[in-house]
């Protein structure tokens, strides 16, 4: 049986510390609204402390959403969980998301702060946290980077105080999916089966995704990530990613609902002004753009050829071919069968032929129009061969020997 794992969407925090993005009360709704829908467990919809405008936005995302839990995020100081606690006053399902750098390098040269100060902060905080909220999660911020001793001190303490939820983040994308998979394996065997354990990846080496998908392997029960991937720097595990791969591989059940990818994907990139990278897995321009004739070719004849994600899984409206010099008859065929030529096999011959000069002294792809045209001078007419009445046999022209 699928194990089910829930879903902690950070978009509108998380993926609004990407560089220049900054997003107003009206649009974190309009994001969360469609989250809802997606079917995400948790919306963490800000850090109501770093300025008044987000405490507003996350009271507002707090008041529009109903079915699932709305987040905020804190440090652990009293401030912080008092803010949280106005922005989500309106919340029917309200999450404490409380954080402390627990690495060396964060206590020592960040916080400046010893370990003990740090269980102290730990313990004080999720404990008011605890009083004020049902659900608290505690974050160990860099925890990949934390002595694992050191780390099992943190997640102890926060339990005793009240978490009920250990969030493990690789904050600077440090580790492998091997390496993180076993991190939170160590964590789950730790805390026990009342604790959620949940993911939190960053992409700077290229493995957030990976690395979400190893700690569900590893027994992580929430995951936490973006649309599109945004966040600080390379960004966090994109949801879209992680929800495909999970489905798709069997591992684990989201409740997310895949057909809203695209439009979701679109809607995000449009409000934050984030384009997405043509080649980006499951939601960019080119996820189902085929360009070469073998692969054209393959897909013609049975898309699993070239297609391990199907579009239909996602929302998208089905794969298209980019017409290069290193398209094929077969693919050329199709497309004059799309525009309403039906060519015989020496029109595709000839319409091929000059397609293929046409495509090696262009820059860039072949758009319809111009094959059109193409078609329209080799046959001697520009109009589908439907439409084009059938001249005598005996007066037998270029259309005639070209168009069926
Ligand atoms: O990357 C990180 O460590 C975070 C925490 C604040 C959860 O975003
Ligand atoms: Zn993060």
């Amino acid at each position: 049986m699928e194990r089910t794992v829930q879903i902690f969407d950070t978009t509108l925090r998380d993926g609004e510390q990407t560089p220049g993005v900054h997003l107003t009360a009206e649009h974190k709704v309009a994001i969360a609204t469609r989250l809802e829908a997606f079917g995400v467990a948790t919306i963490e919809a800000g850090f109501p402390a770093s300025s008044p405008g987000d405490e507003a936005a996350v009271d507002r995302v707090a008041a529009t959403v109903r079915r699932c839990e709305v987040a905020a995020l804190a440090r652990c100081v009293p401030g912080d969980i008092e803010a949280a606690a106005r922005a989500l006053e309106r919340a029917r399902r309200p999450v404490a998301h409380v954080f402390l750098g627990t690495s060396d390098v964060h206590l020592q040269t960040k916080l400046r702060m010893s370990r003990a100060d740090a269980l102290r902060a730990i313990r004080a905080s999720v404990r008011a946290a605890a009083s004020r909220f049902p659900v608290v999660q505690f974050s160990a911020e860099d925890a990949s980077r934390t002595e694992r001793p050191f780390l099992r001190q943190c997640m102890a303490t926060a339990v005793e105080a009240g978490a009920v939820r250990i969030n493990l983040p690789d904050t600077v994308g440090a580790m492998t999916p091997a390496e993180y998979g076993a991190l939170i394996a160590d964590a789950v065997a730790f805390v026990g089966p009342d604790i959620i354990v949940s993911a939190h990846c960053h992409n700077d080496m290229g493995l957030a995704t990976a690395n979400a998908v190893a700690a569900v392997q590893g027994g992580a029960r929430q995951v936490e990530g973006t649309i599109n991937g945004i966040g600080e720097r390379a960004g966090n595990s994109a949801i879209e990613e992680v929800g495909v791969v999970l489905a798709l591989k069997h591992i684990a059940r989201t409740g997310l609902h895949l057909d809203h990818i695209t439009a979701l994907s679109a809607h995000v990139a449009d409000i934050t002004g984030v384009p997405i990278q043509p080649n980006r897995a499951v939601v960019g321009a080119n996820a189902f753009a085929h360009s070469s004739g073998i692969h054209q070719d393959g897909i013609l004849k049975q898309p699993e050829n070239y297609e391990f994600v199907p579009p239909a899984l996602v929302g998208a409206s089905g794969h298209r071919f980019v017409l290069t010099a290193r398209s094929g008859r077969n693919a050329i065929a199709h497309e004059a069968r799309q525009l309403g030529f039906e060519l015989s096999a020496d029109g595709i011959q000839a319409v091929y032929g000059a397609f293929v000069a046409a495509a090696d002294a262009a820059q860039g792809p072949v758009s319809v129009e111009e094959l059109r045209a193409i078609i329209a001078e080799v046959c001697g007419s520009d109009r589908p061969a439907a439409e084009t009445p059938a001249p005598p046999r005996s007066r037998r022209s270029m259309a005639d020997m070209f168009c069926l």
